[in-house]
Parts: structure tokens; sequence; C-alpha cells
């Protein structure tokens, strides 16, 4: 596969859900080189999955832009695909034919799909599991399967809303170690949201800290670690010591915690994961 990363910039971007809604966040200002790992993590509520939506295309924002490449925009891509935390498979279908899905709807020639298809199951280690029914895997193995389903697409940016957040330690860090490495391998960026203060550590060039109410970035920290990453290195335990500080002092009171709006939407609130860190 031939994927290469994209150049994002977010430039003072606003999001309220309605007129009646307070707002989600406000100024929100990212910018990131092709080929980044860039992770967000905040408490629950202040805005990172609407604006991981928002990224991805699937919703607008209020006011404020998003450039990908330079270029506005406004709607979804196959150049940019998003991973959520339940990885939405079609049941009756083979791994194959899961992963193929989207070349099948985009009319690709069955030889060329079919390449492509074995390409990305085997970037995912999942070569032995082709042929098999995706009712009959672990959920690590079926979360394997959405990403080889979204690499297949040769993104330039990958968005992940919790990927990992359903699955078992052993089989996280195992997901989180491929993530990374085939992102890198394969040259695109990373847009992640975690609750997950390892996982920040352990997969991004840099975490986004998001605080407050509206939301607002309050911190950009440079994960400048080597490869591969291992939790037990003093390394990355001092980093994450260091993130977790910058995180606690970002949910103080006094930076606005997301308790502290008092305003409320009468619009549907969606359903939320509020799992939260604590
Ligand atoms: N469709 C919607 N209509 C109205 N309000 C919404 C809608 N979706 C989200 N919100 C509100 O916007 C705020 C931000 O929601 P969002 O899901 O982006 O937060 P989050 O940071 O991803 O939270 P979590 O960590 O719990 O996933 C919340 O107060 C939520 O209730
Ligand atoms: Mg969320």
């Amino acid at each position: 596969m031939s994927i290469r990363g994209v150049h994002i910039k977010v430039q003072d971007l606003t999001h309220r859900y309605g007129s009646k809604c307070p707002l989600t966040f406000e100024n929100v200002n990212i910018e990131a080189q092709p080929g980044e790992s860039l992770v967000i993590i905040g408490r629950s509520g202040c805005g990172k999955s609407t604006l991981l939506h928002i990224v991805a295309g699937l919703l607008q924002g209020t006011s404020g832009s998003l450039l990908l490449d330079n270029k506005l925009v406004k709607a979804p891509s196959p150049r940019w695909v998003m991973m959520f935390q339940a990885p939405h498979l079609f049941p009756w279908m083979t791994v194959e034919r899961n992963v193929g899905i989207g070349l099948h709807f985009a009319g690709w020639p069955k030889k060329e799909k079919h390449e492509r298809v074995a390409e990305a199951i085997s970037l995912v280690n999942l070569d032995e599991y082709a042929r098999n029914n995706v009712q009959d895997l672990s959920g690590g193995q079926e979360q394997r399967v959405a990403l080889a389903r979204s690499l297949v697409m040769e993104p330039e940016l990958l968005l992940l809303d919790e990927p990992f957040s359903a699955l078992d330690a052993f089989t996280r860090t195992s997901l989180q170690k491929d993530v990374r490495s085939i992102a890198k391998e394969l040259g695109i960026n990373l847009l992640m949201v975690t609750h997950d203060i390892d996982e920040a550590v352990l997969m991004a060039d840099r975490a986004l800290v998001m605080a407050g109410a509206p939301g607002r970035i309050v911190h950009d920290l440079n994960i400048d670690l080597d490869d591969p990453r291992k939790r037990e290195d003093p390394a990355v335990q001092a980093m994450r010591k260091h993130l977790m500080q910058i995180f606690h002092d970002a949910s103080l009171p006094s930076s606005g915690s997301p308790s502290s709006n008092t305003e409320v939407c009468d619009e549907p609130a969606p359903e939320n994961g509020l799992i939260g860190i604590t």
C-alpha cells in the first residue's frame, strides 16, 4: 500500500449543537504534520468526540475552519476514516468480505480488490482468519478487522475514538503497539481520543489536553520517546507521570471543568460512554 499522511490545520474552531445549547468547545487550534500521531485526552463531556467528528467531516463546526492539506473539509472522504469503540462489522460475512466492503461499494475490480484486502489483513496479522466468519472472532480480532477495513481504503488520516476501551488489557496493549507501528510504517496520521494516559504515552507523538466547559485545548505535550515504547521503560513511566500531572492540573475547577457548566441544552443528547478518567 502506498499511503502518506496529511497536514492538518484546525483554526479557531468553535462548536455548539444548537442555538439553545451551550458551546461544546471554543477556539480550538491544532496543527499536525504529515505522519504525526496526536492523542486528545480530557474529561468526559469536554467535546473530544465532537471534535473528532468535525475532523472526519461528519459534523460542521459553528465557526472556524478545518484544513487538510490546505483544503477546507466540509464532508466525509475515504481519505480520512474513523474507527469507533465498537467495530461495527457484518457478522454474517467473512473477514475478507468485511475488509473489502468499501472497495466493493467503490466498484473495484475483483483481482485488485482481493490483493488490497489480503495486504490489509496481513498488516493486522489476521492472515489465518481471512476466511473465517467475523462472529467467530474475539473482540480484539474484530477490532483488527475494523482496522484492516479502515486501512484498505488507504486513508491519510485515521481517526480513533476510544477504539480499544472495550478490550482486555493484554489485547489492548498489542493493538496499541500495532496501530502505532502500522501508522509509522505507512506514514499516516493518527488523531485519537482516549481516557487512558498510558495509551496516550505509548501511542502519540503529541498529547493535546482538553478541559473546561466549553472545552478548549489547555496543553500540547510533545511525547518525545523512542520506539518501540514499553510501559515499563523509565522514560515512558516518567512521561506518564508528567502527563498525569498536566491532566490533573487541567481538570481542577479553576481551569473550568465540565461540571462548572450550568447551562442546559434541551436538545437530545447522544449516547455517551461516560467513562472519564478518575
Ligand atoms: N447531538 C448532541 N446534541 C446536543 N448535545 C450534544 C450532542 N452530542 C454531544 N452533546 C454534548 O456535547 C458535549 C460534548 O460531547 P462529546 O461527546 O463530544 O464529549 P466527549 O469529550 O467525547 O465525552 P466522553 O469522554 O464522555 O466521550 C457534552 O456535553 C454532550 O452532552
Ligand atoms: Mg467521546
